[in-house]
């Protein structure tokens, strides 16, 4: 049932380009732009307000969402971890829109999230995986990722086909409220390219080899700027998560304003850092931490041979719209915590104390 594959999480890994396939079908016309017709009713040329609710995985996937709606749209993108949102005021006019993602549609805390803007008049929008789930049930309509049943409990291709539902949801948002524009055309095409790119990722031996050389760290400082903020705390959380190392997440910018001072060569930084408009920003971070002798291990763009002038280890991934790195790249830090956990002896598919879904508060 594994395929062939050592783990659940790898061969999940793996099915990655074809979930991606499963969740684009059907939302884009043939010119490549998104159609989202079930949601006209939610008035998406008016929204100003986006409430955006979720735990763990999903609220990364959020996260990136808000970045890339906030860019293009004229609308405020406030996001919250399920578990504090419920319990804070609530404001809902008829310029808002809730969005909830959860991949098991059951999360305790997003449901109860779910039942609180209900409750207060909002509409809401689910972002799920399991067809028949509580809160797909309790939301106004719910856009299913189709990602197949995930069995590893680190979310691994379900945080892809988030990104996937989310990246579409803005394209369409910008097509209805009449920005489109030739940007989005790239974007739209390289997003339904994305498969391919994401084949090819996942086969590179570097990332394993790599995993060898860190895999017996205590630490480890994720570095992230704009909307790969987000990539790195996913990264710091799937690390946790199956490997149990000790893996904080900063935006770069923070570094300076405490917990570069943890940095030493025993505290490696795993430096998000592609080509894109916070590039130089990112590149003063890192040789900031390489300054404090800390090893560096970044994920950079083809091409980029500057990183390795301050890098000790580069994974290379192709050149993409800078939007969408957060997906491009999350198969690497999915597939550097998986090698590192299965290295250090543990079963990345079952990770102590955690469940799939965490159906109580
Ligand atoms: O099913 P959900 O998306 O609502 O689950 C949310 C989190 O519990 C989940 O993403 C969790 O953080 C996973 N352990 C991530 O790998």
């Amino acid at each position: 049932e594994k395929g062939g594959f050592k783990h659940f999480m790898l061969k999940e890994i793996h099915e990655v380009p074809e979930a991606i396939e499963s969740a684009l079908v059907g939302r884009f016309d043939e010119d490549l732009k998104p159609n989202l017709k079930e949601l006209d009713e939610f008035n998406l040329e008016k929204v100003k307000r986006i409430l955006l609710v979720a735990c763990g995985t999903s609220y990364h996937a959020g996260l990136v969402f808000k970045y890339f709606a906030e860019k293009y749209l004229d609308v405020d993108v406030l996001i919250d971890v399920a578990s504090e949102f419920r319990y804070r005021p609530i404001r809902i006019d008829d310029n808002t829109l809730t969005i909830a993602i959860s991949q098991s549609g059951e999360t305790a805390d997003t449901l109860e999230s779910v039942r609180a803007v209900k409750k207060a008049g909002g509409k809401v929008i689910a972002i799920t995986n399991v067809v028949g789930s509580t809160i797909t049930r309790e939301s106004d309509i719910t856009l299913f990722m189709n990602a197949g049943p995930e069995i590893g409990v680190a979310a691994s291709k379900t945080y892809v086909n988030q990104l996937i539902i989310l990246y579409t949801l803005g394209l369409y948002m910008m097509k209805k409220r009449g920005i489109w524009s030739e940007e989005h055309n790239i974007i739209s095409k390289q997003l339904n390219e994305s498969p391919k790119i994401v084949r090819k990722i996942i086969n590179n031996e570097k990332i394993n080899q790599l995993a060898d050389y860190y895999k017996n760290y205590h630490h480890f400082m994720y570095i992230g700027r704009g909307i790969n903020t987000a990539t790195a705390m996913e990264g710091a959380l799937k690390l946790k998560e199956i490997s149990y190392i000790n893996a904080v997440a900063y935006p770069a910018g923070e570094l300076k304003h405490g917990p570069i001072a943890l940095l030493d060569p025993t505290f490696p930084v795993f430096a998000i850092a592609p080509k894109d408009s916070l590039y130089e920003k990112m590149r003063s971070n890192i040789e900031e931490s390489r300054a404090r002798n800390a090893r560096i291990l970044s994920i950079a763009t083809e091409g980029d041979e500057e990183i390795k002038k301050i890098s000790h280890d580069v994974i290379y991934i192709p050149e993409a719209h800078e939007d969408l790195y957060p997906l491009i790249i999350a198969p690497v830090i999915q597939l550097f915590a998986y090698y590192i956990a299965d290295k250090r002896g543990y079963d990345p598919d079952k990770p102590r104390n955690l469940a799939k879904s965490v159906t109580v508060e």
